[in-house]
C-alpha cells in the first residue's frame, strides 16, 4: 500500500490499526489479519535484543529487520504500509545525515521513516520531504530521550501541552505526513488530532487519534511488565491469529482504547 491509499482510509474516518513488527513471519500474519501499518520500531532493542532501552539499536539493524518485514508483507500480497524508525544517533546530527539514514531504510523496503522530536527537527523533516522521503513524526513520550525524561507520561501541564501542540502544527507545516502521539493526556491528543489534517496514531493517548499503535509483544501477552495503556489481546483468543484479529477489530470499532487505557 502507498501513502495516498492510507490517507484516504484515515480521511474517510476509518481508524488505522498499527502494530510493531520485526520479522517476516509476523509481517505475513499481521498483513493477512488486516493490520494497516507495520511499524519496524526501534523497540526491537527491547523486544528482540533484550536491551533496557532503544538506544543501542543501529541503522544496519533497523535495515535488516525492515528487509525481513518487507519480504513477509510482500509474500502476504502487500496491503500493509511499512514505517521504519530512524534509530538514535542516525538523524540528529544534520539533515544530510538524516537523508542518508532514511535512504537506507527506504531501500530496505520501508514506505516511510519515523523520527522522534518536535520543532527542533523541522528543518530535517523539510529536507527529507523535499527529497521524496515520507516522514512520520513522534511527539510526547520519546523513548530515545529516556535518559532525560524517564518512561513518564508527557505534556501534563498547560505550558508543555501548548508546546506539543505547536510542535505538531509546525511538523505538519514542513511536510510530516503522520504523527505518533505517545503517553499524553487524551484531551491534548484530541485537540492535536482536530487541528491537523495528517493522521495521528496514538499509543497511551486516548481514543480520539486516527489510529492506534501497540507493541506486538504487549498485545500477545509476552511483556513481563506491560505499560498501563497496553492490552493483552490473547486472553480468550485461542490463537495468534485470533489475538491479532481481535486487536484490529477493537481498533476499527473504537472499542480500544477504553477509558482504563487513557488519562
Ligand atoms: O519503537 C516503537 O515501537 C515505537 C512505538 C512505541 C510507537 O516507536
Amino acid at each position: 500500500m502507498f501513502l495516498p491509499q492510507l490517507e484516504k482510509k484515515a480521511g474517510g474516518g476509518e481508524k488505522l490499526a498499527v502494530l510493531t513488527c520485526y520479522d517476516a513471519s509476523f509481517a505475513r500474519l499481521l498483513t493477512a489479519c488486516g493490520v494497516d501499518i507495520l511499524l519496524v520500531g526501534d523497540s526491537l532493542g527491547m523486544t528482540v535484543q533484550g536491551h533496557a532501552t532503544t538506544l543501542p539499536v543501529t541503522l544496519e539493524q533497523m535495515a535488516y529487520h525492515t528487509e525481513a518485514v518487507a519480504r513477509g508483507a510482500t509474500e502476504a500480497g502487500g496491503g500493509a504500509f511499512i514505517v521504519a524508525d530512524l534509530p538514535f544517533g542516525s538523524y540528529q546530527q544534520s539533515p544530510e545525515q538524516a537523508f542518508a539514514s532514511a535512504a537506507r531504510l527506504l531501500a530496505a523496503g520501508a514506505n516511510m521513516v519515523k523520527l522522534e522530536g518536535g520543532a527542533v527537527l523541522a528543518r530535517t523533516v523539510e529536507f527529507l520531504v523535499r527529497r521524496g522521503v515520507p516522514v512520520c513524526a513522534h511527539l510526547g513520550l520519546l523513548p530515545q530521550s529516556v535518559n532525560t525524561t524517564g518512561y513518564r507520561a508527557q505534556a501534563r501541564d498547560a505550558k508543555a501541552a501548548e508546546q506539543l501542540a505547536s510542535d505538531a502544527v509546525e511538523l505538519e507545516a514542513v511536510g510530516a505526513r503522520m504523527l505518533v502521539l505517545e503517553s499524553i493526556p487524551l484531551v491534548l491528543a484530541e485537540e492535536v488530532t482536530q487541528r491537523l489534517a495528517i493522521p495521528t496514531i496514538g499509543i497511551g493517548a486516548g481514543p480520539h487519534c486516527n489510529g492506534q499503535v501497540l507493541v506486538l509483544q504487549d498485545i500477545l501477552g509476552l511483556t513481563p511488565r506491560p505499560p498501563r495503556f497496553a492490552k493483552d489481546f490473547m486472553a480468550g483468543a485461542g490463537s495468534l491469529e485470533g489475538g491479532i484479529r481481535a486487536f484490529v477489530q477493537a481498533v476499527k470499532t473504537g472499542a480500544f482504547p477504553g477509558p482504563e487505557h487513557a488519562f
